[in-house]
């Protein structure tokens, strides 16, 4: 099977799925350019456990000491000679599940493979899964001097695919006009396109300039040359800025010279390749990191190597990880955006011309401020995630105080604050919409009391609602702030803590690392109608962007609207979850990108659920519309909500938030065979820990279990909806880096496994196969325009089956004899 190119569609992001109609009030929206493809590995497996070796199957064992013995035994006589691994040090053990969580890299000849990941979860010298794409090839002595480059071109096949994908829908269109005797309506045309051009544009304006730029090169140069000339090929593909494209390739040898780079002198490292740092670069906000690493890149059914340079390039807009070609023409191999948008923004709709804080806000649970009122709520600071509570930071890690204080103040010494900046988040408007956040206003509470007027009036004009919306800035800075401490707050206790990479500025000495607390803008002034997340590795701040709403009059806040503040966040969860909390580029296109969508649509929707079912849209306030800015609301009613695997297939799901929404549905629909079976817990947040620092189980946590060595077993929620919550995030650590549908279902359910020995096994196979991601699903050429083929299958394993099924001689269910052979590749084969 040729495996095609997944693309990254957090471009569409800001396109709609249902068209943008042309509205006077466009110029008001800035949609913001985005790159994101990369090649698929058709090595990458995920496989399940459990999994033990004589050799290591006891409790005793170091789990670190099991997955390299493991990962030794998996690819001995499969990869080169010369390729070596490393454990990474963001690898983990979970407090609560006891899992530990190992992030191997690959190196061949000392070099790294920047895709060569295996993450092994070990338990008691159990392999419960593991996920594995190193690079397999037995001579990799290749020749990567300059003219020997590899001959695999991604962007362009990339571009050739979404070039392609748009001319057949062109074609039947006009086949459907031909046919109904009509004539090719070119708004159809243009409708059906959706945001196909514009995301050809962004990726593929500049898949042609390389070749153009290394005509007559001789490779003659340094290292240090080609690493800032491949880095400017990259920016002119990425700034958003079409007079700088075109003036950086008119003037290529200025804007060289002018590209400063640093040696970066690694001297424990085991980098044999070149690290360097680089200076001036154009549009880019900080100096760009650069390193020498190998990229797979698909040659029939296996990968080649390609020697590339990486680069971690920080925009306005932008977090890039790119690869390029290290050698002219210096093509772009892989691009991820570590920034995510959310919602789909909607057409405006057409207006006429136009001692502990306490804070008045939008309590946690209400949604936005159609579903209730203001109360004052305190500052809910959980001893355990919060110790410090929300306002409170050591002078070394307050990005506000001067150095001398730092140096003063010592590892331990806190400062309190009065306004919204605290060891979690700091909120502030930043109505400017650039990057400094420092000095931006924040509301100032002497007596900690923040509680401001909202009541925000009907205006004539556009700039009049926007001097309006302004007026509560200290209203909306507050509910901003309260809103992603909760969420800090609430994550946190469901495991996404500091070693896996949560978001603090000062980590109490508990692991990870330090000094990334989130930045939240309220009212950022680069957007309208959206949303954003950005999330490099676990050590840099996060930054969230949210965005005035010009749908109604007076405007909407999304600051006000928790849903899209919590999907916000939840990028920067699953995204540090998902292959460790070093690794960013895990959740870059396609199904991973998409699913990266889907976690914060699902975990918003359980926050705001209660005892009473009910279904749910996405965004409805804000967009002033009722069925919200997905497709469709979340519902068990499959006429209200009729997404299933295939749906992934149609026209329309290209792009990563139409793909999320399939994924959040099945996740509700699995949800709630939960919440039937064990019932609904009224607050989502288990319980404060005592003064001894234990979490009363109460009526939250199942009774405290102990191991046969005398260790605490993972706390299990009693309830439905808690209960997934829990399974969902533990199976984000267990899964692959760059996971597909099948592989996060095999996680969640490998989770349960883990947490209750797997008690939910059928209701959670019931719940994806009602949704067509059964134990047949199939794919095939996975391509995110709908170019690739899945097959719904509704089959779950044979223990699960209530009735005898009758066989059926083409396809026996797993419930039939002859089957057993299914079942066993089920566990030991990777279904993609
Ligand atoms: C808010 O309070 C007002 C006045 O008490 C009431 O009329 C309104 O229904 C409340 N809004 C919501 C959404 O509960
Ligand atoms: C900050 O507040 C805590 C108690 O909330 C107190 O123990 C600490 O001394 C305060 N720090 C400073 C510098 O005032
Ligand atoms: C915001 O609150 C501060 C007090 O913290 C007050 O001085 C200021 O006038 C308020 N701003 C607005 C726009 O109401
Ligand atoms: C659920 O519905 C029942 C009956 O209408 C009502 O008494 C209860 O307050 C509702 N619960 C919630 C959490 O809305
Ligand atoms: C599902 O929704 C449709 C459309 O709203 C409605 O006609 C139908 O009765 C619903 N089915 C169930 C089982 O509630």
């Amino acid at each position: 099977m040729r495996r095609l190119l997944v693309a990254s569609l957090v471009a569409a992001g800001l396109a709609s799925t249902f068209a943008h109609p042309a509205s006077s009030d466009n110029t008001l929206i800035r949609r913001r350019k985005t790159l994101g493809f990369g090649p698929e590995n058709p090595n990458s497996v995920y496989r399940l456990g459990p999994l033990a070796s004589t050799d290591f199957s006891d409790s005793s064992y170091d789990p670190y000491l099991v997955a390299r013995q493991f990962i030794e035994q998996t690819t001995f006589g499969d990869v080169p000679t010369d390729s070596t691994f490393q454990i990474r040090k963001d690898s983990y053990t979970d407090k609560n599940t006891r899992i530990t969580h190992i992030y191997a890299r690959q190196y061949i000849n000392g070099v790294e493979v920047a895709d060569g990941d295996f993450n092994v979860n070990v338990r008691d010298g159990i392999i419960i899964s593991y996920g594995d794409s190193f690079y397999r090839g037995l001579d990799a002595s290749l020749d990567f001097a300059p003219n020997a480059v590899g001959t695999a071109d991604v962007h362009a096949e990339f571009c050739n695919q979404l070039a392609e994908e748009m001319e057949s829908r062109v074609q039947s269109l006009q086949q459907q006009s031909v046919s109904s005797g009509e004539q090719v309506i070119m708004g159809n045309a243009v409708q059906d396109l959706g945001d196909l051009p514009t995301i050809y544009e962004w990726n593929c304006a500049h898949v042609q300039t390389p070749y153009a730029m290394a005509e007559g090169k001789s490779f003659t140069e340094t290292e240090s040359d080609y690493s800032k000339e491949a880095l400017l090929q990259f920016m002119i593909a990425a700034t958003p800025d079409n007079h700088l494209s075109q003036d950086m390739i008119d003037r290529s040898g200025d804007y060289l010279n002018k590209m400063k780079v640093s040696f970066e002198h690694n001297v424990a490292g085991s980098h044999a390749m070149p690290s360097f740092t680089i200076d001036n670069v154009p549009d880019a906000v900080n100096p760009v990191k650069a390193n020498m690493v190998f990229v797979q890149v698909p040659n029939g059914d296996a990968t080649s190597l390609e020697l590339v340079w990486k680069y971690e390039v920080e925009m306005k807009d932008n977090w890039y990880e790119a690869a390029v070609t290290a050698y002219p023409p210096h093509r772009i191999v892989s691009v991820v955006d570590w920034a995510s948008d959310s919602p789909l923004p909607v057409a405006p709709v057409p207006k006429k011309p136009a001692s502990e804080a306490t804070y008045n806000v939008f309590k946690w649970g209400i949604n936005d401020p159609s579903e209730g009122n203001r109360t004052v709520e305190k500052e809910n600071f959980d001893s355990l995630a919060s110790p410090a509570g929300w306002h409170s930071l050591p002078y070394t890690n307050d990005p506000q105080s001067e150095f001398t204080e730092r140096k003063k103040g010592g590892k331990t010494a806190f400062r309190n604050t009065t306004t919204t900046w605290g060891n979690n988040v700091f909120a502030h408007e930043n109505w400017d919409g650039r990057n400094a956040f420092i000095n931006n206003y924040r509301p100032d509470a002497a007596s900690k009391e923040f509680h401001f007027p909202y009541d925000p009036k009907k205006t004539d004009s556009s700039s009049d609602a926007m001097d309006e919306a302004r007026k509560h800035i200290n209203a909306t800075v507050t509910q901003l702030f309260y809103t992603g401490n909760m969420i800090h707050d609430i994550y946190y206790r469901y495991g996404f803590d500091e070693v896996s990479g949560n978001f603090q500025q000062h980590n109490f000495g508990r692991g990870g690392e330090e000094n990334d607390g989130v930045i939240m803008n309220a009212q950022d002034g680069s957007g309208f109608n959206n949303a954003n997340f950005m999330t490099p590795p676990d050590g840099q701040n996060g930054r969230c962007r949210m965005y005035l709403w010009n749908t109604a009059n007076p405007y909407r806040d999304g600051d006000l609207e928790a849903g899209i503040v919590i999907h916000e966040y939840s990028h920067g969860l699953s995204t540090r979850l998902t292959g460790g909390p070093a690794n960013s580029g895990c959740l870059g296109w396609g199904e991973s990108g998409g699913m990266g969508e889907g976690w914060g649509d699902f975990l918003a929707t359980t926050i705001r659920s209660n005892a009473n079912y009910s279904d749910y849209p996405m965004g409805a306030w804000a967009a002033n519309r009722d069925n919200g800015i997905r497709n469709y609301p979340y519902s068990l009613n499959t006429t209200i909500n009729p997404s299933t695997y295939q749906t992934l297939d149609k026209p329309g799901y290209w792009g990563v938030h139409a793909i999320g929404e399939v994924w959040a549905q099945m996740l509700w629909v699995v949800s709630q065979r939960l919440i039937e079976k064990y019932g609904f817990s009224d607050s989502i947040y288990p319980p404060l820990p005592n003064e001894k620092g234990e979490v009363p189980v109460g009526d939250f946590y199942r009774p405290q279990e102990y191991t046969a060595d005398g260790e605490k077993k993972p706390l299990i929620p009693i309830h439905g909806n808690t209960l997934i919550f829990q399974l969902v995030i533990n199976g984000m650590k267990l899964q692959p880096c760059r996971p597909s549908f099948f592989q996060a279902r095999d996680a969640i359910i490998a989770a349960d496994k883990a947490l209750t020995g797997g008690e939910n096994f059928c209701e959670l196979w019931k719940g994806f196969a009602a949704s067509g991601l059964g134990l047949h699903a199939k794919v095939i050429g996975r391509n995110p325009w709908g170019g690739g083929v899945r097959t719904d299958d509704a089959t779950v394993p044979k223990e699960c089956l209530t009735t005898t099924p009758k066989p059926d001689p083409e396809d026996p269910l797993p419930g039939d004899d002859d089957d057993d052979e299914d079942w066993e590749d089920y566990w030991t084969g990777d279904y993609e």
